[in-house]
């Protein structure tokens, strides 16, 4: 049906465009729709521009936000100097992304003086920090919009109050009950797509803001899960990810009795989708069952990232992780034994509060032990409003920093042996585009979510291909096309 309507929009002129485009929201509206890259033809009278900081949730959401906003008759560009319209989907798990957007939108005040029917707008988690809103709200006086990720749907309705009023709006949820279903999305890729299952987090871990700023977890049904990977399907999206902050406990808010495991198998069921990726696990709750499907299913991808944060039993436990560090050894053992080939990734933090000499190490060790492929490195950051953040022993920053150069010394080590170690094999890659600093030079991923490049055509993006690895660095991998 959306096929249809999109088609025929293909061949509209501009004369008719307000029939069509009130045809074309009664057709699409009701069900979501991914609408892909691809720019509809309409004469674009408005343009924004939207900077993404964060997770893939929020990679995800500002799909949805292009969407709402194609919708409103929006077209989109990369410049400042001829945006209408420009927005910030802010993420604030670090100081980091939260610096950098005071520092990127407080610079826009100059842009909005010379133009001041320029719109800003601020949305994401970092306006749903309650101690935190007021601060943005004094800083950043010339933005005017600020929503968050429960809203994302009343967009239109708040933009048309800036438009109308030309006063400040700014609209917060403390949360929003069941996910809201049937919003568009303008996709930003064709072949490969994040499908949200699940949004908010209930587990609190001791130094993280991601439940206080996201909720509490409420699952997707599985039947708007799977309608919307079979449209991907249809539009001819190969590889999907399943994004929540812990997809283990998918489900557990449910009438129904599905589990994350019992998702997989239906997704692993959608004809057309020939990949299935996940993030991100929780090691507590990762289950037996689950482990088994992961070696079982033809399509799910030999890649867990299973963030592990600490190799101290102390610091897991202050850090309100409910595993232990013998536990989580287990759960790889079990995966490697139902998983032949998978790759491992974690994610892991130092410099929590009270971290000794001896806990680090103990980091250092389980990195060791593990070999995972691959590992997302953090200098802990504390976070208003979250216990750790009042722990008196924080660690002092130098010493943070000695210990995150000496983690990622110690994890590229292993990175690249375990590459090397793939040198002669071959493997299945999709095609993702070219490379940065090669054209002639494509890149991309294995079913255990490497990098790999190789001489090849621009057809070819998109595409499964075999490729022979013939080379191994610590982040990336050169291949030949077979
Ligand atoms: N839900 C996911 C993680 C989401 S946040 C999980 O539990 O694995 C992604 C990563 O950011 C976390 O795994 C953690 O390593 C890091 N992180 C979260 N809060 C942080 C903080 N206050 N300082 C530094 N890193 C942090
Ligand atoms: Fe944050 Fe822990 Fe939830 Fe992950 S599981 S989002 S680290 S509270
Ligand atoms: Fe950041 Fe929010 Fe994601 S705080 S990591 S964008 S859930």
């Amino acid at each position: 049906m959306l096929g249809a309507a999109e088609d025929v929009r293909l061949e509209i002129s501009v004369g008719c465009l307000g029939v069509l485009w009130c045809a074309y929201n009664v057709v699409w509206k009701g069900e979501t729709t991914p609408l892909f890259g691809r720019q509809l033809p309409m004469v674009n009278s408005k343009l924004a521009l939207i900077r993404t900081f964060g997770c893939q949730m929020n990679e995800r959401d500002t799909e949805t936000i292009r969407g709402l906003l194609q919708q409103e008759g929006y077209g989109f560009t990369d410049n400042p100097e001829e945006a209408d319209l420009i927005l910030y989907n802010t993420c604030c798990v670090r100081e980091n992304p939260e610096r950098k957007v005071y520092g990127q939108v407080g610079q826009l005040q100059e842009l909005k003086a010379k133009r001041p029917g320029l719109i800003i707008g601020i949305c994401g988690c970092m306006p749903q920090q309650k101690e935190e809103l007021p601060v943005m709200l004094e800083r950043l006086p010339h933005v005017d919009l600020f929503f968050g990720t429960h809203n994302i749907h009343r967009l239109p309705e708040l933009l048309h109050r800036v438009c109308t009023t030309g006063e400040r709006v700014v609209e917060i949820l403390d949360d929003s009950d069941e996910p809201i279903e049937g919003l568009p999305a303008l996709r930003s890729n064709d072949f490969k797509a994040f499908v949200t299952i699940m949004h908010g987090c209930n587990n609190f871990c001791s130094y993280c803001i991601v439940p206080y700023v996201r909720g509490r977890e409420r699952s997707r049904t599985p039947e708007a899960v799977l309608q919307e990977i079979r449209i991907l399907a249809d539009r001819g999206v190969k590889e999907v990810t399943l994004l929540g902050q812990n997809v283990n406990s998918y489900g557990k808010d449910l009438k129904s009795d599905i589990d994350f495991a019992q998702l997989l198998e239906l997704v692993n069921e959608v004809p057309g989708i020939q990949r299935i990726r996940f993030t991100t696990s929780h090691p507590k709750d990762i289950s037996d069952r689950l482990i088994r499907q992961l070696g079982r299913l033809d399509k799910v991808c030999e890649h867990l990232h299973l963030p592990v944060q600490a190799g101290s039993n102390n610091v897991l436990r202050r850090m309100n992780r409910r595993y232990t560090r013998e536990y989580y050894l287990e759960i790889v053992e079990k995966v490697r034994q139902e998983v032949p080939g998978v790759s491992i990734t974690t994610d892991i933090m130092v410099g929590f509060p009270g971290e000794t000499d001896d806990d680090f190490a103990d980091t250092l060790s389980l990195v060791e032990q593990v070999r995972f492929d691959s590992a997302f490195t953090f200098i802990y950051s504390p976070r208003k409003g979250t216990p750790a953040a009042e722990l008196l022993d924080q660690v002092p920053e130098e010493v943070k920093k000695e210990r995150i150069y000496k983690l990622i010394e110690v994890q590229n080590k292993v990175s690249l042996e375990i590459n090397q170690s793939l040198v002669g094999s071959e493997v299945e890659v999709l095609v993702e585009g070219t490379s940065k600093s090669d054209a002639q030079m494509l890149t991309g991923k294995t079913r255990t979510n490497k990098t790999v490049l190789f001489a090849g055509t621009r057809e070819l993006i998109g595409e499964l291909v075999k490729v022979r690895i013939i080379e191994a660095q610590t982040w990336s991998l050169v291949g030949e096309l077979i």
